[in-house]
């Protein structure tokens, strides 16, 4: 029976098959207002009362086949929401169903959407809205069984002054007489609640492979058409180590700079930050990613987010596969040398005993939100390169994950259910040999141990080695006032990744003096790059060493790059700063409505602003 501490519908009596929504998108009311049907089914019998996930919507009225029903909204739980409870009115027996349908409207405290101003977009004359549903925001957009056991196809009708995208395949359009069009779109295969996804704005689109387009406001379409080329090519990489892909379309939406994370996998609509427009195609990993979860995660979802790492750890390792077969394999391991870096660092914040860096915490009476960090990807990456490593290779490893997509396809499973099916494949594949090295496994510290992995995998340095080196040659120059060894030439010959590698190992050494970052800006030219990622370390470098001529710049990049990875990341990193806590604050509070809800409220908590 699914279980979901974060959900407060009762998943074990009911679940919802399909959901249609039509909705009026009001940019002035900065609302969503029209119905959800929802198709529900009683998987028990004796169901009398169906109970929702809801936050801070507003309900008009509940009706079945156009009878009205008696519902209630209780008080809200601070971070699961109001529970609707739906009386049935005549009690369903296993397998019934029934169609509910919901009057309803979105407030302005809805966490998933954010609205934006024409100022705050691209080409400043339209306002835009997004929306970002996980992990469960889904429910201030939807009253819905908001969690990941449940999953659903979903219809919709939308109707908006400015072209509309959603996570499903259009299926027409109809102008209105008032001037406003209907988007109508279907997403056929079944998902879960937090992968309903919804954009609008000035958007055009750009054919850049077969299946597949990048939506952008026009004043970004020519940039991000150049940058994602290779869009197909990841999508038949995919294909080659898993299943043929099944969402029909894979297209792209580069959001407005507010968009808080680097890319989020919405079924046949990836939703990515501008900030991956580095014009060198140096980021696109992220979209490697994505499409890795159209497998993992979109297709095997994890029953509640204390598995979020088998959506995350194993997108990672199918996406470092990907950048394997077609870059290869010192730049997968490269990436790996990256993440493990980002893996240190949350469980430095974190601190190594804190219960959220293990790879399956509880939480319960927690908001997933909080629980986010790097440690469910490159933990659970870790443990799966070592479990290929341990088993045999990829050649046992390989066939292991595609026949893994093939069983869970469609469902949502547990911790539990993933090492049952990995011990049986072994056995049933290969023998005992391979069940007696699986059962040496230190099952108990990889999945519930806190801190960094039992086992600290070796990755290929061939990349890293250049950035090493120099590294090093700063470190030693610190004695020397002024070094002269040191040219642009250092660095010519490094890509965008090397860069990032090198400014990695130097935040690692003690800070070096402030007359060397001056030559080091000076020299390589890193307060001017357009790079995020290389911008990113050069701006923690200089906040680590309390270098407050940066701190303008640091406070420019972080109000107007809404990826959390940066701006979370930097204005912490201010805060803790020597003279920096009350620029990060009035930085703050100043652009506050530039970011996106969750990223203001993760923000405000780091801040000291909010609890
Ligand atoms: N699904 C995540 C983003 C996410 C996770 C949103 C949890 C809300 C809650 C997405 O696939 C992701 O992992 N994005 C990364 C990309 C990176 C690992 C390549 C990001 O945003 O940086
Ligand atoms: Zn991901």
């Amino acid at each position: 029976m699914a279980y979901d501490p974060n959900s407060q519908s009762n998943l074990d009596e009911v679940k919802t098959s399909h959901i249609h929504l039509n909705l009026a998108v009001d940019f002035v009311a900065k609302t969503l207002a029209g119905s959800a049907e929802l198709d529900i089914e009683a998987i028990t019998d004796n169901v009398s009362k169906l109970i929702l996930d809801t936050s801070f919507i507003a309900i008009h009225s509940v009706t079945l086949n156009g009878a009205p029903l008696k519902y209630t909204l209780a008080d809200r739980h601070e971070k699961y929401g109001s529970a609707l409870t739906i009386e049935l009115g005549k009690a369903l027996a296993k397998g019934d169903k029934a169609k509910v349908v919901i009057a309803y409207a979105t407030t302005e405290e809805c966490t998933a959407c954010q609205w934006l101003e024409p100022s705050q977009t691209a080409g400043k004359k339209h306002p835009y809205l997004f929306t970002q549903c996980q992990a469960i925001h889904a429910r201030s957009l939807v009253p819905c069984q908001d969690s990941p056991s449940v999953k659903l196809t979903y219809s919709a009708n939308i109707n908006a002054p400015l072209r509309a995208v959603m996570s499903a395949v259009p299926t027409g359009e109809e102008k209105q007489a008032n001037g406003t069009t209907t988007y109508k779109f279907h997403q056929k295969t079944r998902m879960p609640s937090y992968l309903i996804a919804l954009a609008v704005g000035n958007l055009e689109g750009r054919e850049i492979g077969p299946r597949s387009t990048v939506w952008t406001e026009p004043e970004v379409i020519e940039a991000a058409a150049w940058e994602f080329v290779d869009t197909e090519s990841f999508i038949r990489t995919g294909e080659e180590l898993l299943t043929p892909y099944d969402w029909g379309r894979y297209d792209l939406l580069v959001l407005p700079a507010s968009f808080p994370y680097g890319g989020m996998e919405n079924p046949c609509l990836t939703f990515v930050t501008p900030s991956l427009l580095a014009g060198d195609r140096s980021l696109v990993d992220v979209v490697a990613h994505e499409i890795a979860h159209s497998w993992m995660g979109n297709l095997v979802t994890t029953e509640n987010w204390e598995h979020f790492w088998l959506n995350e750890g194993f997108t990672v390792f199918v996406e470092r596969k990907i950048l394997g077969r077609m870059q290869g394999k010192e730049h997968a391991e490269f990436s790996a040398i990256i993440g493990h870096k980002a893996m240190v660092e949350s469980v430095e914040i974190y601190g190594e005993d804190h219960p959220f860096t293990a790879l399956r915490p509880c939480l319960r009476g927690e908001d997933p939100d909080d629980a986010f960090s790097s440690i469910p990807y490159e933990k659970g990456f870790n443990l799966l390169y070592y479990l290929e490593k341990h088993l045999g290779g990829p050649e046992v490893f390989e066939p292991y994950v595609r026949a893994h997509v093939q069983e869970f396809a469609g469902r949502s499973i547990n911790t539990d259910d993933w090492k049952a099916f990995l011990y049986s494949f072994m056995e049933k594949n290969h023998g005992q040999e391979k069940v007696d090295l699986l059962n040496k496994v230190d099952w108990e510290a990889w999945l519930a141990g806190t801190g960094m992995p039992p086992v600290e995998n070796k990755f290929d340095d061939t990349l890293a080695k250049a950035c090493n080196c120099l590294c090093k040659k700063w470190d030693h120059s610190r004695t020397v006032e002024k070094p002269t060894e040191f040219s642009p030439k250092d660095i010519e010959e490094f890509s965008p990744t090397q860069k990032v590698v090198f400014l990695e190992r130097v935040s690692e050494l003690d800070s070096l003096p402030h007359s060397h970052l001056e030559l080091m800006d000076q020299t390589y030219g890193l307060t001017q790059v357009r790079n995020a990622e290389i911008k990113f370390r050069w701006h923690m470098i200089c906040l680590k060493a309390n270098y407050e001529k940066m701190y303008p710049e640091v406070a420019e990049f972080a109000s107007t790059m809404g990826r959390m990875k940066f701006c979370r990341s930097l204005l912490r990193a201010l805060y803790l700063a020597k003279n920096g806590a009350e620029l990060a604050r009035e930085t703050f509070k100043k652009h506050r409505s530039f970011y996106h809800p969750i990223a203001a409220t993760m923000i405000a908590k780091d801040l000291g602003l909010a609890k």
